[in-house]
């Protein structure tokens, strides 16, 4: 077997060419990033865990409607995609207070927001991925105005499926960042989903479960994704 050709390494993800053009693979790194890639460590067993939690999301979303990139497991930390012509606006929708919108809006911590509010944000670690809104979305090419709306109505229903079923497990779904792109002219959710990209607290002790615990320094990262991984019953060999 040949090496497959790496096409882009990200912060927590190497993408590699597919068995088929229209195909990509994604390894997921033990590589945990915050602050625009400022904070970088390693943690052992991360990538596996990810690749396995992502895995069973997108199989969920999926069962569900929703169009993902996601095809198959390949491997511990390989997953096979759909190629996507990926949009550089990352989508973020919020059902409590926490992070940045505490920060610029002087909004407390785990005030519940409803309904949920919804922001759009540039992918651009140099420039510290700065919010944006629909009008640069439309000026600067980013997207369609047609392509926006569908992903901010995506957010929504995978919105709602995710806070069922964390809550479901005892577990609030605070906040997350969804990544879509094209392939033949339709619109498929891509990047991944998993603890990096969310905010998980328990619902009783309303502890982190999350990336906050790295980028605090609160220790315990992979246990916590781990318990989120039993709880909401990601199979784990
Ligand atoms: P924020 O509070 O830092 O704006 O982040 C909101 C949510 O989106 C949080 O769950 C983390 C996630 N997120 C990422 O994973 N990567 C990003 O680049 C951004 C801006 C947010
Ligand atoms: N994912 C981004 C980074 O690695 C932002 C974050 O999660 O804090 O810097």
């Amino acid at each position: 077997m040949t090496a497959r050709e790496k096409l882009y390494e990200g912060k927590a993800k190497i993408v590699f060419a597919g068995d088929h053009p229209e195909e990509l693979v994604l390894h997921f790194k033990d590589d945990t990033s915050a602050f625009d890639g400022e904070k970088m460590e390693q943690l052992a067993h991360k990538g596996e865990i990810n690749n396995a939690f992502n895995a069973f999301i997108m199989e969920y979303l999926q069962r569900e409607g929703v169009p993902t990139h996601y095809l198959r497991r390949m491997g511990p930390r390989e997953s096979a995609v759909r190629r996507l012509d990926m949009i550089p606006v990352e989508c973020v929708i919020r059902n409590r207070a926490a992070g940045s919108l505490s920060r610029r809006l002087g909004i407390e911590e785990g005030q519940i927001l409803e309904p949920p509010v919804q922001e759009l944000f540039l992918k651009n670690d140099a420039l510290h991925d700065p919010m944006i809104n629909h009008s640069h979305i439309r000026c600067f090419g980013w997207a369609t105005d047609v392509e926006v709306d569908a992903m901010e109505r995506w957010t929504r229903r995978i919105n709602q499926l995710l806070v069922r079923l964390f809550s479901a497990a005892g577990l609030i779904l605070v906040d997350f960042k969804l990544e879509f792109g094209r392939q033949g002219g339709e619109l498929f959710l891509g990047d991944e989903f998993s603890p990096d990209g969310c905010r998980l607290w328990d619902a009783r002790s309303l502890e982190k479960m999350d990336k906050d615990r790295f980028r605090r320094g609160l220790g315990g990262v992979v246990d916590a994704y781990l318990e989120v991984a039993r709880r909401i019953g990601v199979p784990l060999d």
